[in-house]
Order: structure tokens, then C-alpha cells, then sequence
């Protein structure tokens, strides 16, 4: 038998586990069939900013009317509670998961699981890739514009499943003015097409200089993709990391960076 799951989608026509994949495919393409456009926010390199650049995009759509959910597929270290100050849990006992709703965006994160953020969250990979298929299949996410995504850093189970298992419209790729974030962002975005997905375009963060630096220049170049824009390091972006206000709420300025930005992600 030479066709596999990626090119037969009878589950009648293959193998049991491969046809127990098809169908959590499907079922899981049916719970998102009422979001329009699912893209994720990525870079294989930590710290560069993913989980900031998640919550301003996903609050600058929200902001220009769309209906936004934003999910932290950081499984073992969910960041994006902590920025946004939300202390609420998830109902557990309630299946499916119902995402909490702040500021009209749906957001949901194993950090509104797990009853103590003190504690370390130790799971292998089949648990954090068993933990998204929940967020994918038995979440309710229901009708929505956009599902923002931020990811975890590396290129293992959460991007490979998200990859795998999610029809995305594609991925943004957040870099940093140095060679060693530049050269993770190519490796992220390699990635994603190695695995047939589409790069939107690239994030400069936390930028230092206004011109087009060498590095990133090397990642658009790499990708064969646009520079969507620049993103300066900014007092007031990263306070939101201690827990203030999310920036483009609170400076116009930083707004209409992200605004530009978004403009060209739904152009
Ligand atoms: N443009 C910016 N200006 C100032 N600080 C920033 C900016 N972008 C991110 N930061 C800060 O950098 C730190 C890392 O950001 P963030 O957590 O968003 O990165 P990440 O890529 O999601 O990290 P991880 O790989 O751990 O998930 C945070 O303290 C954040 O506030
Ligand atoms: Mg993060």
C-alpha cells in the first residue's frame, strides 16, 4: 500500500490508525470550521517576542472590529495568562473546554488548567500534543474572524503538531536584529515549508535600529518573504510582561506600528 495519510482521506480505504488520524483530522476540522483564519505566531528561538507580538495582534484586530481567539499553544510554559493578568481558571469538568473571554478575545491556555503556576508543568511529548488536540477538537471556540496562535519555542511536538494537524492560512515569523535570532527564524520558517505551510511574512522585534538590518534582510531573503514590519523595543511593550496594560491599548503610537502591520496580514 503506498498511499498514505496525507494523499487518501477515505478512513474505509487504510489502515486502522491511519484512519483513526483522518478522522481526529476531520472532527477536529469541524470544531474550527466556524473560524475564518487561523495563523500562528512562531520563531524556534526563545524569547524574541512570540507571546507580545500574539496579544498585540490579536487586541489590534479586535480593536478594528474582528472577532479574535487567542491560544497559547505554549503547553509546558504558558505565558500568556501572566501577561494579560488573568488568574481565572477553565472549567475542567466541563467538556468541551470553554475558552475565558477578556476584553471580547476568547483565550485559552493550559495555564487556566493547571491549579498552581509555581509548579512546573513536566509532560512529554504525547501529553502536550494531547493537550492541543483539546484545544483543537473539544474547545469551543466558535464563530471567529481570526484564531491567533502563539507558539512555543523549538521545532518538536507543538509546532510539528500544529503544523501536522491545523489548515492554517500560515505563519508569522518573529526575528530579532541578531545573526543568532535571524538564523532560528530561517530554521522556524524552513520549517513550516518544508510542511507545506505559508509564511505571511516577518516581524522585526525589538528593534534598535530604523533601517532594514543585515539579519533580517537575510530572513526575508531566506523565506522568500516580505518584511511585514518593525517592532522598536518599547518601554510600554515590555511592561506588558509584568502585567500592565497591553500596549496598543494604552500608546497610540505602538497601535499604529501593529496597526500597519495587521492591515497587511488581512490585505
Ligand atoms: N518590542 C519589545 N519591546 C520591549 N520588550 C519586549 C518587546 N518584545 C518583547 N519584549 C520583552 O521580551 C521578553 C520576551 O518576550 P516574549 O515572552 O513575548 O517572547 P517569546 O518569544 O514569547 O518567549 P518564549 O520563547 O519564552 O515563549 C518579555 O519580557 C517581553 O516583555
Ligand atoms: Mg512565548
Amino acid at each position: 500500500m503506498t498511499e498514505n495519510v496525507e494523499t487518501n482521506n477515505n478512513p474505509n480505504q487504510v489502515h486502522p490508525s491511519f484512519a483513526n488520524v483522518i478522522k481526529r483530522k476531520e472532527s477536529i476540522k469541524n470544531n474550527l470550521s466556524s473560524i475564518k483564519h487561523r495563523i500562528g505566531i512562531y520563531s524556534a528561538k526563545g524569547g524574541v517576542g512570540k507571546t507580545t507580538t500574539a496579544i498585540n495582534i490579536a487586541y489590534t484586530l479586535n480593536k478594528k472590529g474582528f472577532k479574535v481567539g487567542l491560544l497559547d499553544a505554549d503547553i509546558d510554559c504558558p505565558n500568556l495568562t501572566v501577561f494579560l493578568g488573568i488568574t481565572d481558571m477553565m472549567d475542567i469538568e466541563h467538556i468541551p473546554l470553554v475558552p475565558l473571554v477578556k476584553d471580547g478575545i476568547k483565550i485559552a491556555s493550559t495555564a487556566m488548567l493547571v491549579d498552581d503556576t509555581k509548579k512546573p508543568i513536566i509532560w512529554r511529548g504525547p501529553i502536550i500534543v494531547k493537550m492541543l488536540y483539546d484545544f483543537f477538537e473539544n474547545t469551543t471556540w466558535g464563530d471567529l474572524d481570526y484564531l491567533i496562535i502563539d507558539l512555543p519555542p523549538g521545532t518538536s511536538d507543538a509546532p510539528l503538531t500544529i503544523m501536522q494537524v491545523l489548515d492554517m492560512d500560515g505563519f508569522i515569523i518573529i526575528t530579532t536584529e541578531q545573526k543568532v535570532g535571524a538564523l532560528n527564524s530561517v530554521r522556524s520558517g524552513l520549517m513550516a515549508k518544508r510542511l507545506s505551510k505559508s509564511i505571511i511574512g516577518v516581524i522585526a522585534n525589538m528593534t534598535k535600529e530604523n533601517k532594514h538590518n543585515e539579519h533580517i534582510n537575510y530572513v526575508c531573503a531566506s523565506l522568500g518573504t516580505e518584511l511585514l514590519g518593525n517592532i522598536p523595543f518599547d518601554k510600554d511593550i515590555e511592561d506588558m510582561s509584568n502585567g500592565s496594560d497591553v500596549a496598543v491599548l494604552n500608546n497610540q503610537k505602538i497601535y499604529e506600528l501593529y496597526s500597519n502591520i495587521v492591515e497587511k496580514i488581512i490585505g
